[in-house]
């Protein structure tokens, strides 16, 4: 009887079924009612004593590895995945990792970086939160100044002498670089500003700001002019004109507002420009006197000019966006249209 059970066991072990009919074939024959292993169980009276512990385990188990097979092949020709390990295939290509672009904020604030690198200039870095010294006074706004009401300000608090409030601009960056360097100063400073403002498509209460400083003997406003000239046509192409208007700033004196000519129209009039030819993208002007002795910069013997752009604006025009707020949404159907170069 032994025998005829392992020989039973080999076609258990060796038994492949093709489809479904050949699946319950296997079953009636060896499990079912009136199968084999029934047969044995019938027979399994007449076995010496001595050697039923043995046939019965062997019965057993061949009970068991039918069972195991019809259930392996039940869920194989359902087409359901097996987990045994013969099944996972090491060689198959795996499911690619999507890689992430860089924010058009990034792209557009690196590029303007580059640009000014070429000439020289560096990049230096201040705090988000900054006391009036730094964002206010130092820069020429004295109290009650109603300049101070150009920057909607999110104060923080106040220690009793001093307010603190996030920087209004990264003009603020400016003083604290004055205050530590020799002239000449030849400097860049990138960053995040805030202002109380509502939330629109063109007005938000945060945006980025890129400020220039440039301070050493004989610097005049020609050096200015040449200097964003240069920008703009690294920035928006050869043809690029410019136009600077007298303006007002604090901190500067002359002071003025650069426009650049308008790519969409070639200047001849859109919308975008509101049909004037061109768009304004910075403030700019003559580091103001005072403001280099409030840093300890002597104005007899310096002189430097500064300007400072948003990059959201910047960003808007290269782009053609036309709501500030999609640069903070995070919607990854607008973040994967930019390929950054840098
Ligand atoms: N700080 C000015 C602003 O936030 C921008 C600016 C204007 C910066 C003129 C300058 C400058 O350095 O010279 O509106």
């Amino acid at each position: 009887m032994q025998e005829k059970i392992k020989e039973l066991l080999s076609e258990v072990e060796g038994f492949k079924a093709e489809s479904k009919e050949q699946l319950e074939e296997f079953r009636i024959n060896l499990l079912g009612s009136k199968g084999k292993i029934k047969g044995l169980f019938a027979d399994f009276k007449n076995v010496p004593n001595e050697q039923k512990k043995e046939v019965g385990q062997l019965i057993n188990t061949l009970k068991l590895k039918a069972q195991d097979k019809l259930d392996e092949f039940k869920s194989k020709l359902a087409g359901g995945e097996s987990s045994t390990a013969n099944d996972l295939d090491l060689t198959r290509t795996g499911t690619p990792i999507k890689l992430g672009s860089r924010h058009p904020i990034s792209i557009v604030r690196n590029e303007i970086i580059d640009i000014f690198s070429r000439i020289g200039f560096t990049v230096s870095e201040g705090p988000e939160v900054e006391d009036d010294w730094h964002n206010f006074s130092a820069l020429n706004f004295p109290p009650e100044h109603p300049a101070r009401d150009m920057q909607d300000t999110f104060f923080v608090e106040s220690d009793g002498e001093e307010d603190i409030a996030l920087r209004t601009h990264t003009s603020s960056v400016q003083v604290r670089i004055m205050e530590n360097t020799e002239p000449p100063i030849r400097t860049l400073s990138p960053g995040r500003v805030y202002r109380n403002e509502a939330i629109s498509a063109r007005a938000h209460c945060f945006f980025h700001q890129v400020e220039g400083l440039y301070i050493a003997e004989k610097v005049s406003f020609a050096d200015l002019k040449q200097t964003l000239m240069y920008f703009a046509k690294e920035m928006f192409g050869e043809e690029t004109k410019i136009r600077l208007r007298p303006s007002y700033f604090p901190f500067t004196e002359p002071s003025a507002e650069m426009d650049v000519s308008c790519s969409v129209c070639n200047s001849k009039g859109c919308n975008v420009c509101k049909y004037t030819g061109y768009l304004e993208i910075m403030g700019c002007g003559m580091v103001d006197p005072n403001v280099l002795e409030n840093c300890g910069i002597d104005s007899k013997k310096y002189t430097g000019f500064a300007f400072g752009m948003g990059v959201e604006r910047i960003a808007m025009l290269k782009y053609k966006v036309n709501d500030l707020r999609l640069y903070s949404e995070g919607d990854i159907r607008f973040l994967e249209q930019f390929k950054a170069a840098f």
